[in-house]
């Protein structure tokens, strides 16, 4: 979400004929775009905020500002913390940034815009291309997971109109984009005017330039038998799932506000698995919720094995203010976090590696996304269940879908040849 937040401004900047310079020092506008879902992502902005005061020292007109979710939830506070922070914009006003730094050449004043954006709902402009591209499908979330910041720095679940999703797939697809993957915070409940998820899919499945489409994030909640079968049904529609299921122990569910059990989650990835045979789905898992006992984490340890994902992402648990968890004790010890996390991280590793052994020696179909910086004979791609490829070749062969047969593996990646 952040990087195509981070695209939708530099868009407008370069609407207006700025450029976008290589490094920090040649630039009139620096932006740092953040992330508050945990507190170390945060402590290393403000660190690197403050690296640039030798900067701003040498070019008092060098405008720097914090945008993103962490500006949202900090407002004031970051003015504070950094005297000489020019602008603080959160994520709803990021659509009118360029107009806001207009505004501060202008009147040389610190601004903080935060709250819904006046400009709310606008068509974003559109003009880079990339064989991947990134369409916001539905903005905010409103879930109120315990642990969770994002409902209330990004503001409450809002889909945009089918057809302007499908009117900026389409002009993506013009400018080359190969593969577009829809965004949103719990892409699993969008809705339009009795237009769900799979109609979405479906829609977009029309476009012929188009050759492969994606979705996250799955909330386990609301995915329903319809999207699995609109991924059944659509042979561009990637069949992987990156559906988060948290945890795998009820008590710990519960208290996270998941509003699903370990049994359902189990149930519904059976479901998935049932109807579109071989779809692969990945999860996050927070380890050291408040009150997470050996025997929850154990659960959790059993569910990864019991569901066998493709890959797991493993976060230790961070307080966040504001948030119906922060209320609760933080109570397991940050070294028991650091291990729980590393015994998830090995397990997922060897089903990880398990899965992409079993692909040795078979032909599969990628998407191939472009020349390694280091070697410009190898190239990657992804399978259509997200599998990543590496091969040699002398013909750049980005953007095309090829075959590949795969000769060897590791846990995080599989290596082939051209058939
Ligand atoms: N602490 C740790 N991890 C968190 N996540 C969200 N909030 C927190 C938090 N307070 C994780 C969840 C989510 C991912 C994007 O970040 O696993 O799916
Ligand atoms: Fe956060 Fe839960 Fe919404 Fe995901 S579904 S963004 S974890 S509140």
């Amino acid at each position: 979400m952040n990087k195509l937040d981070s695209e939708l401004m530099l868009e407008q900047f370069l609407s207006k004929g700025h450029k976008q310079t290589d490094t920090e020092k040649d630039a009139d506008v620096i932006l740092f775009n953040t992330c508050s879902v945990r507190k170390h992502a945060e402590d290393k902005v403000y660190d690197n905020l403050r690296m640039l005061k030798p900067l701003k020292d040498k070019n008092p007109r060098l405008i720097i500002g914090l945008v993103g979710c962490m500006a949202e939830k900090e407002k004031a506070n970051a003015l504070d913390k950094i005297p000489f922070l020019d602008i603080v914009c959160g994520p709803n006003q990021e659509e009118a940034i360029s107009d806001t730094i207009d505004e501060i050449i202008q009147t040389r004043s610190r601004i903080i815009k935060t709250g819904d954006g006046e400009s709310a709902g606008k068509s974003p402009i559109r003009t880079l291309g990339s064989l991947s591209a990134y369409v916001l499908a539905m903005k905010g979330c409103n879930n109120f997971c315990s642990y969770c910041v994002v409902p209330y720095v990004r503001g409450k679940e809002t889909s945009r109109p089918l057809g302007e999703i499908v009117n900026e797939a389409k002009m993506l697809s013009e400018k080359g984009a190969k593969e577009i993957i829809l965004l949103g915070q719990c892409i699993s409940s969008y809705a339009d005017r009795g237009s769900k998820l799979s109609h979405l899919l479906k829609a977009v499945h029309e476009m012929v330039r188009i050759k492969r489409i994606r979705f996250v994030t799955s909330h386990p909640a609301y995915t329903t038998e319809d999207i699995f079968k609109a991924i059944k049904d659509l042979p561009k529609v990637c069949p992987h799932l990156h559906m988060p299921a948290q945890s795998g122990s009820d008590k710990i569910l519960k208290a996270m506000n998941r509003k699903y059990t370990r049994g359902d989650y189990l149930k519904l990835a059976e479901k998935a698995r049932g109807i579109v045979p071989g779809i692969e789905i990945a999860s996050d898992f927070i380890v050291g919720f408040p009150g997470e006992t050996e025997a929850d984490f154990e659960d959790t340890a059993s569910l990864i094995r019991e569901v066998g994902f493709l890959n797991s992402f493993v976060f230790k648990y961070s307080s966040r203010p504001g948030t119906a968890a922060d209320k609760m004790a933080d109570d397991v010890p940050y070294k028991v976090k650091q291990e729980r996390n590393k015994i998830l991280l090995d397990i997922q590793g060897k089903i990880s590696e398990e899965k992409n052994r079993l692909l040795v020696g078979k032909e599969v179909e990628i998407l191939a996304e472009g020349r390694s910086k280091t070697n410009v004979m190898t190239q990657t791609g992804r399978t259509m269940q997200n599998h990543i490829v590496i091969f040699n070749s002398t013909d750049d062969l980005t953007g095309q879908l090829v075959k590949i047969k795969i000769t060897s593996s590791t846990a995080l990646s599989l290596r082939g040849e051209l058939t």
